[in-house]
């Protein structure tokens, strides 16, 4: 086993030996290559081996899968029930394979998952892990970026640390709402979209929100992560937003320095899974006159703690 270390020498990305598949790292600060496992057809000891990568790599990926709706669910129901994905009702047939597609025609200001965040972080208990299938993806443009939260977490100052161990985050959908409703109103009452997705929020419970640990562990490997973003923490319990603001936007750009990041080029029939307890992710919006077909499944995760 080759270590690759990253530079702050606070985490350790290099790839152990499997027996059923084959972990080949992205970068220094996370992310890895699955080979060796055709999703449409998997054992129960590579499922293993593969919870093992993702929870060690944070984000995995595996290139050149042909999976139908039906391998989609079965591969997430081996990570636990489908969690809530607040936004649409899925595809017809298949109501936790959710579609986020953007046509070649379509330009908008916002695509789904644009801007740093963690998924539904407003809700009570968001979704562990997702898993996405990239269907059908542009020549270029249109990758993810993730960025580890583990090591932004170790990363902070001792006296950092401390500070913010006992804080509650606000999670809320409120800065989401309000873009998509300012797109909507210049759009002359449009119904909100993010690309081409028609999309089905209950704005209300989202902008309410939760209130989350700011620090939180991992409820598998004990790993403790920032639990902070750029898209849904909108404020910390007990204090003034003149207080927090300035906290969440340090938080939430130290964890998303580039230096903490990975980005994963897709390609078509790329499936790609991630634990939102430890990493965040953005996608990009640069990819107008293609089109971006992809599907994702999310699994229920734990109330964060
Ligand atoms: C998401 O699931 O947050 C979107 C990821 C992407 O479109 O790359």
């Amino acid at each position: 086993m080759k270590k690759i270390t990253h530079p702050t020498g606070l985490f350790d990305n290099s790839a152990k030996d499997y027996k059923y598949i084959t972990a080949i790292p992205l970068a220094a600060a996370m992310g890895a290559e699955i080979q060796g496992v055709d999703l449409s057809n998997i054992s129960d000891e590579a499922i293993e081996e593969i919870k093992d990568a993702l929870f060690r790599h944070k984000l995995i990926y595996f290139r050149d899968q042909e999976i139908t709706f039906e391998d989609h669910e079965n591969l997430t129901l081996k990570f636990g029930e489908f969690g809530t994905d607040a936004y649409t009702k899925g595809v017809p047939g298949h109501e936790n394979i959710q579609p986020v597609i953007k046509e070649a025609g379509v330009a908008t200001k916002m695509v789904f998952g644009s801007g740093w965040h963690t998924d539904s972080a407003f809700l009570e208990q968001p979704p562990s892990i997702a898993i996405n299938y990239g269907k059908d993806m542009p020549p270029y443009g249109g990758d993810t970026l993730f960025a580890n939260s583990v090591l932004a977490y170790k990363a902070l100052s001792p006296a950092m640390k401390k500070m913010i161990e006992p804080l509650k985050v606000w999670m809320s959908a409120r800065n989401v709402v309000a873009s998509m409703q300012a797109e909507q109103a210049e759009k002359n009452g449009e119904i909100a979209k993010l690309g081409s997705m028609e999309l089905d929020v209950e704005t209300q419970k989202m902008i309410e929100g939760y209130y989350h640990p700011l620090v939180r562990t991992h409820p598998v490997t004990g790993e403790k992560s920032l639990y902070v973003d750029k898209t849904y923490a909108c404020g910390i319990e007990g204090m003034t937003e003149e207080e927090s603001k300035p906290l969440i936007d340090f938080l939430s750009s130290f964890a998303t320095q580039e230096s903490f990041c990975c980005r994963l080029k897709w390609y078509s029939k790329t499936l790609i899974m991630w634990d939102n307890r430890v990493c965040l992710h953005q996608a990009f919006n640069d990819y107008d006159g293609f089109r971006r077909e992809m599907y994702r499944a999310v699994v229920m995760g734990e109330k964060p703690e």
